[in-house]
């Protein structure tokens, strides 16, 4: 069985006091439930207080992205190494915002995988389609094309270090959610090709998420879904007591 898995993308939002508030707060409410994996991930500038804030608690750390050198003349990026350094587990890789805004490729994407996985990261893989992708029925050409390239040269061995988060991004930050049957279609298509490039027990245990004005209303219907195992969380992450609500509701559905 997988379990389930939430994680909180902070995005650029928050200052010291209120990431390390919100930190607590989600420590508070997560407690000592261990059938659920929680994670949060600040800001870069955050992460040591909020690894401070965290620290024997049963919630894990994350970063939004990583650079896949290992050190040298990058000026403004921050290595694996670095991120293991203040105890980050997880990094969000390919967001939808990394790819659209600031113009990452698919090969960048690939090769920060790939160096996040050998520098002892979990990455949090991120794909989805623009509304007229969607629109022109190819939705399942383009995330497939981005779950192929972004795993391409990542062996059987490894590849249950990485979370795949399906992040439509026409639901992201619009409050318009995908339906709970868009996505569990995307999350079904996602993890037969991941049997096809693999094989069908490692398809039955990697775990997807689902991001894209994921909220305490809607985690129910969507948690519910047999392939969505889990959700990357933005606008409602910033929020303790709705990503606590979240993570009880996930609990209710996915352990009973
Ligand atoms: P929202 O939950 O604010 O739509 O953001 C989703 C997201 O991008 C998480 O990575």
């Amino acid at each position: 069985m997988r379990k389930p898995f939430l994680a909180g993308n902070w995005k650029m939002n928050t200052d010291a006091a209120s990431a390390v508030a919100l930190a607590k707060g989600i420590v508070a409410a997560v407690g000592q439930a261990d059938n659920i994996d929680v994670a949060v991930c600040p800001p870069f500038v955050y992460l040591q207080a909020v690894a401070m804030a965290l620290s024997s608690s049963n919630v894990a750390l994350g970063a939004q992205d990583v650079f896949h050198q290992p050190d040298g003349a990058f000026t403004g990026e921050i290595s694996c190494k670095m991120l293991k350094d203040v105890c980050c587990t997880y990094a969000i890789i390919g967001h939808s915002e990394r790819r659209h805004v600031i113009g990452e490729t698919d090969e960048l994407i690939n090769n920060k995988i790939k160096a996040a996985i050998n520098g002892g990261l979990l990455p949090i893989f991120c794909v989805g389609e623009l509304l007229e992708e969607r629109q022109a029925g190819k939705t399942n050409r383009i995330v497939s094309d981005q779950v192929k390239k972004g795993l391409d040269g990542i062996c059987q061995e490894r590849i249950l270090a990485v979370t795949i988060a399906y992040e439509p991004v026409w639901a992201i930050g619009t409050g318009v959610n995908a339906t709970s049957q868009q996505a569990q279609e995307v999350h079904a298509m996602i993890r037969d090709l991941v049997a096809k490039l693999y094989n069908k027990e490692i398809a039955g245990q990697l775990r997807i998420q689902y991001g894209g004005s994921a909220k305490p209303a809607n985690t129910a219907e969507l948690m519910a879904q047999p392939d969505v195992d889990g959700l990357l969380i933005g606008g409602a992450s910033l929020k303790a007591s709705d990503f606590a609500a979240m993570i009880n509701t996930s609990i209710q559905v996915k352990c009973k």
